[in-house]
């Protein structure tokens, strides 16, 4: 598949942009400096500058499917996350709509069902990717919704834990497993459609994947 990944210079974008290739697909990373170019490129993706804030839609020109893995991260005020979680994600879902991209896959978090699950102080957080999730879902993408527990630089297990809607209670996860899981979303059509949350666990992903 022709895939974009939306905040692919490092963390969870960067592991997705790496899986994805060697699950054979073709990646185009989007990132917002070309200084970070030279590192992907050497992974065999290719970069495109653009930014949830400025210039984006030619990002998405030919691409089949997005993986949108970009946060305003958590050292930044609440008018970024309206910038980039909220209004950034909106905008590419409408890039998406408007040049014909079908398959989306989102990297939600733990709680945005229902933002008053979570600390007062990310709740502005959480509501901001719940209106982008369903924002998302209203869409007529192909759409998947991954919404993990805290993020850790762990190295990946492999095994996971899904829960729909819901986990049993919040728990952390690997940003590699959570990259594992966005890619292979994108090869398995019974996750179109789905809203699941994620932590570190048992499960083998496959087999995970396989309940949705
Ligand atoms: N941290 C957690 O525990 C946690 C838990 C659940 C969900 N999440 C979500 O998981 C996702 C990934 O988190 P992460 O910690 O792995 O990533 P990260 O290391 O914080 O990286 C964020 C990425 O977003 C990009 N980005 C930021 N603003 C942008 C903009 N205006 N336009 C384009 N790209 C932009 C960054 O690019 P630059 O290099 O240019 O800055 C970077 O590639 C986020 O959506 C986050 O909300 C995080």
């Amino acid at each position: 598949m022709r895939l974009l990944v939306i905040g692919a210079s490092r963390g969870t974008g960067r592991l997705v942009v790496e899986q994805a290739l060697r699950a054979g697909h073709d990646v185009r990373a989007m990132i917002r400096d070309p200084a970070q170019a030279a590192a992907l490129e050497e992974l065999g993706a290719t970069t495109v500058v653009g930014d949830l804030e400025g210039e984006l839609e030619h990002a998405f020109d030919g691409v089949e499917g997005v993986c949108f893995c970009a946060g305003s991260g958590s050292r930044t005020g609440p008018d970024a996350t309206l910038r980039v979680d909220l209004h950034g994600a909106v905008r590419t879902i409408d890039a998406c709509t408007a040049r014909g991209v079908e398959r989306y896959v989102m990297l939600s978090s733990i709680a945005a069902d229902d933002p008053l699950r979570g600390r007062a102080s990310i709740r502005h957080y959480l509501a901001a990717k719940h209106a982008a999730d369903r924002l998302l879902l209203a869409s007529d993408l192909a759409a998947t919704v991954v919404r993990p527990g805290a993020l850790t630089h762990d190295p990946g297990t492999g095994r996971v834990t899904i829960g729909v809607p819901r986990v049993p209670e919040h728990g952390a996860i690997p940003r590699a497993d959570v990259a594992a899981v966005m890619v292979a979303c994108l090869e398995r059509p019974t996750t179109v459609g789905a809203v699941f949350e994620l932590v570190a666990g048992d499960t083998p992903i496959d087999e995970a994947l396989a309940t949705l």
